[in-house]
């Protein structure tokens, strides 16, 4: 088994042994709602540049259900002493004498991998600006495995913001460890996903701008946010918010045993109304999180 020290991209767990494993592990965990004391001992240090609320609350929720503790700056660009004109890499090498993990989310592209090039401990890349979010990845992939049984052969429609979306960047590379994946990506003109995420992929892509014809013939629907935060002209995101809502109708064209996921938080772009619908596993998927960051925490730290 590989082993693994930083997590700043999902090509760092893109082994299919290691997703297995982990993916064991979160499944035995979640069967017994466990609590153990695995971690006692060990600290993990959150450190957010930029809101959360599942990643933060997963992450911390997974290392004290495994006897670990918690230190966290939820704000860490006005409370921590980057206020003061400190360097990211410098409050990584103090907080690596204080905690044994580092979760840091930041909006700068690229940050977690400055801040894991300076760090001796474990760092998990928990969102760098439009780059990546690979534990998202990891739990929309234990996600599918759970509902659907298995992942070769999927056809699966990403739809939204795809050159912002960082958990789309992340996903993409994590299903590629996976054969015969129909992957069709769904965004406005403007949004399409950015080259550098394509290059590597062996799995085919499909580009459209046509959601309504992708779901008739859906495995998974991955619905995305528009990035509000990421736009620099307001009105720019005025015009393409509400590219794509999924409501009733669209609930309609899908496969009996389809499924409907989304990252969180949705803002229109699923209507209320699809939420009682079995096929929506979009808070099962967010509550999955819980159990595959204590498997990864655990298989990082034991
Ligand atoms: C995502 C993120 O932060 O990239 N949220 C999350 O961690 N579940 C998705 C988003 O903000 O749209």
């Amino acid at each position: 088994m590989q082993k693994i020290h930083h997590i700043t991209s999902a090509q760092n767990i893109a082994s299919r042994e290691l997703l297995e494993k982990l993916f064991q592990t979160a499944e035995t965990l979640q069967n017994k709602q466990a609590r153990n004391d695995s971690l006692q001992g060990k600290i993990l240090a959150c450190l957010l540049y930029e809101p959360s609320t599942r990643t933060r609350f997963s992450f911390e929720a997974a290392m004290l259900r495994l006897g670990g503790q918690v230190l966290s700056s939820e704000d860490a660009g006005r409370y921590s002493s980057a206020k003061k004109g400190e360097t990211l890499e410098d409050a990584i090498q103090i907080i690596n004498g204080y905690a044994d993990c580092i979760m840091l989310r930041h909006p700068e592209k690229g940050a977690a991998q400055r801040a894991a090039e300076v760090s001796d401990v474990p760092l998990i890349n928990g969102g760098d600006g439009p780059g990546e979010h690979p534990t998202q990845a990891l739990l929309d992939v234990y996600t599918l495995y759970k509902e659907l049984g298995k992942i070769d052969g999927l056809n699966i429609a990403i739809v939204g913001d795809l050159k912002h979306g960082r958990t789309v960047h992340s996903l993409l590379m994590l299903l590629d460890v996976y054969k015969d994946m129909r992957l069709r990506l769904v965004s406005p003109k403007q949004l399409t996903l950015p080259a550098e995420y394509k290059q590597n992929l062996q799995n085919s892509i499909e580009e459209t701008t046509n959601m309504q014809d992708m779901l008739s013939t859906a495995d998974v629907v991955y619905m995305t946010r528009i990035q509000k935060e990421r736009f620099e002209a307001k009105e720019e995101y005025e015009n393409l918010k509400d590219s794509y809502i999924f409501g009733k109708e669209e609930l309609a064209l899908l496969k009996k045993n389809a499924v409907i996921m989304h990252p969180l938080p949705r803002v229109d772009e699923i209507s209320k109304e699809v939420d009682k619908d079995p096929r929506s596993a979009y808070f099962r998927q967010a509550h999955n999180g819980l159990y595959v960051r204590m498997a990864l925490l655990q298989h990082l730290l034991e």
